[in-house]
């Protein structure tokens, strides 16, 4: 009686400097940064395999492109004719340019043009492709157009016929299957009657993209996304957001409706964004992929780098003029009503007849992107910020502080944030690993009572091991800050091989393949191992205090896992000691996942733990979970 007495008292007593150990973290600490930088939306993520689609590129998008850029004039055979791109019967006033063809004799195979999508068109055999086209006849009779997937050799893999009788714009779609593989096909256009036809508007996507969404993005590529598990996914920038001069500021409203009327637009990153992949697919990807929408909007100022080295034609940091600000401010609180508004409220109604009636559960909302904190960008972001303080006091506002972890632009970002009490500030920093082994105690000394951190944008500037490591040293402090620290998400996350604006970068792509850094996957182990509670006091480590080990131990308690992360950035060897009485009830069964230099994936094994002590080997990490008894 008097032992089970004692027992008693010693639980309860372990239970209590159990619960002291234990703080509330963040629930939403690891997501993504999407940025179209390096191809990441056309000719990436976006799974459109026309490029050009509506012949609206120009020399401003990227010099010596033109509305014909990656499209070819095809006589073929003894037919004869010309090509033109015209503007005078536009599909709209957003789409402009279209081509006509103009036949004076099909000859026998008819007259067209080629598109050779992104450096080629990739297709499997037996595959499905969705082809559709504007098209209207400006002269003759009714004309046969047939549209074919090619090699560059002009053998045909499969193809579809359209008769072109109307004299005004209509839509033509049909489905091709292709009987072979090729990475490199090409569509190509004929039309085999005599007059005149125009043409806009082509597209091509396969049938199978990810969860099957029409416009839908890549299926490998988002799934890869996908695996990272994000609890967010910040979109579309980057200092895409704040652009290239004001002109070129990105305008939500013009990205989403019907396709053919999107306002495309030049890239800051020096091509050119069919914003086919616009915010309704940006939320829709969110939702697909379990993650919250975490759009961002330029402070009403463009980028401060605008005609800088990798931009044409810009102006510096500009704002908007005074006169045009409640407009602005007015494009932001619709955006609200976009994502959260019933399906009766005018914004809400575009979002529903866009296929989703249900609100979008927009919680979090970026104004500005590592801007420079001059008066301009303070006035404006204020009358921003507090007008959606009053408007909508349930969405998080996020500042931000500059681009770099301290000096004048972090130190005022942070002044102005303070001021407003705005409840979440955006940090980016682009460092050597050494800062990020340096600096892990950096959110340790944050006021607790001031906003919390958004880090928007960090990375270690390669994609060695000797990288991925210092950052998942670091994700631990991330962990053990979770009270502060809000959110974070490694930057860029895509880059197309042969495309880049950017390295490193998270994911590398080609038209064909997925090509995930080492770095993806200490992303991976650390936000498909997320908790609520912070357990601190657990880890101990044999070696002196030592800025290359690094360990976080957290609780989910949904599931009653426990999850300790151990990382080893040194070159030797180290005694890690956990005291896992400390962790309650555990069964003695866990799911080890080891990241290593010589594979660079991590292997996951179940095994028993019950030791204390874990030899961690140099350059390693480790993830134990351990569940509840
Ligand atoms: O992540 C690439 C770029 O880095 C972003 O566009 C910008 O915000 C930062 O300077």
């Amino acid at each position: 009686m008097q032992r089970s007495l004692f027992t008693f008292i010693i639980a309860l007593y372990s239970t209590a400097i159990f619960a002291q150990r234990q703080k509330a973290i963040s629930p939403d600490l690891f997501g993504i940064f999407f940025e179209d930088i390096s191809y990441a939306a056309d000719g990436g993520l976006y799974a459109e395999l026309i490029q050009n689609r509506s012949f609206e590129y120009t020399g401003s998008d990227h010099r010596g492109w033109n509305p014909m850029t990656a499209w070819e004039y095809t006589p073929r055979g003894y037919a004869y004719g010309k090509l033109s791109v015209e503007t005078k019967s536009p599909l709209n006033e957003n789409n402009t340019h279209y081509i006509v063809l103009d036949i004076q004799d099909a000859g026998q195979e008819g007259l067209g043009i080629t598109n050779y999508g992104f450096n080629g068109i990739p297709v499997k055999q037996g595959g499905q492709y969705n082809v559709s086209l504007f098209a209207k006849k400006l002269s003759g009779n009714a004309m046969p157009v047939t549209v074919s997937l090619r090699n560059r050799k002009g053998d045909i893999y499969g193809e579809t016929t359209f008769d072109i009788s109307d004299s005004n714009w209509q839509q033509y779609a049909a489905s091709i299957t292709v009987n072979n593989s090729d990475d490199s096909a090409c569509l190509v256009i004929i039309a085999k009657g005599i007059g005149q036809l125009a043409v806009d508007q082509v597209s091509l996507f396969p049938k199978q993209t990810f969860k099957g969404r029409t416009n839908g993005m890549r299926a490998d590529l988002g799934q890869a996304i996908a695996d990272l598990h994000p609890r967010f996914m910040r979109f579309p920038g980057g200092c895409l957001v704040h652009g290239d001069g004001i002109a070129n500021i990105y305008n939500w409203k013009n990205t989403i409706g019907p396709l053919e009327a999107r306002v495309d637009q030049r890239n800051i990153w020096n091509y050119h964004q069919s914003v086919g992949l616009g915010y309704f697919e940006y939320f829709q990807f969110c939702e697909d992929i379990g993650a919250k929408p975490v759009p961002i909007l330029a402070a009403a100022v463009s980028c401060q780098n605008s005609g800088g080295t990798w931009v044409i034609g810009g102006t510096g940091q500009k704002g908007i003029p005074m006169q045009d600000m409640q407009a602005y401010i007015q494009d932001v609180l619709d955006l609200i009503e976009y994502a959260n508004g019933a399906a009766t409220s005018t914004w809400g109604a575009k979002r529903a007849a866009a296929g989703h009636p249900e609100p979008f559960h927009l919680e979090y909302l970026g104004i500005g992107n590592e801007d420079k904190m001059t008066p301009g960008f303070e006035e404006r972001f204020t009358m921003i910020y507090n007008v959606v303080k009053e408007k909508h006091p349930e969405i998080k506002v996020i500042g931000t502080a500059g681009p770099f972890s301290e000096g004048e632009d972090y130190e005022k970002g942070w002044e102005i944030v303070n001021k407003l009490k705005v409840p979440v500030v955006d940090e980016h920093y682009y460092n050597d690993p050494e800062w990020f082994l340096k600096n892990n105690a950096r959110y340790d000394k944050y006021d607790r009572k001031k906003a919390k951190v958004y880090i928007g944008e960090y990375a270690s500037k390669g994609n060695k091991f000797s990288n991925a490591i210092s950052e998942a040293a670091y994700m631990t402090s991330l962990e053990r800050n979770g009270d502060v620290v809000h959110m974070a998400s490694y930057a860029p996350l895509l880059a197309k091989k042969g495309n880049t604006n950017w390295n490193p970068d998270l994911i590398y792509f080609d038209n064909t393949g997925v090509y995930p850094t080492v770095n993806y996957y200490v992303q991976q182990l650390f936000s498909a191992n997320t908790g609520d509670l912070y357990i601190s006091d657990v880890v101990t480590f044999d070696r002196k205090k030592d800025s290359t080990l690094a360990a976080s131990v957290v609780k989910d308690s949904k599931t009653g896992d426990v999850i300790v992360k151990l990382v080893n950035a040194g070159a030797t060897d180290a005694k890690v000691n956990i005291n896992l009485k400390a962790l309650g009830a555990l069964q003695s069964k866990a799911q080890v996942s080891l990241l290593k230099e010589d594979r660079g994936v991590p292997v996951s094994i179940e095994t028993e733990f019950t030791k204390n002590a874990v030899i961690l080997d140099g350059k390693s990490m480790q993830v134990i979970r351990l569940h509840k008894k």
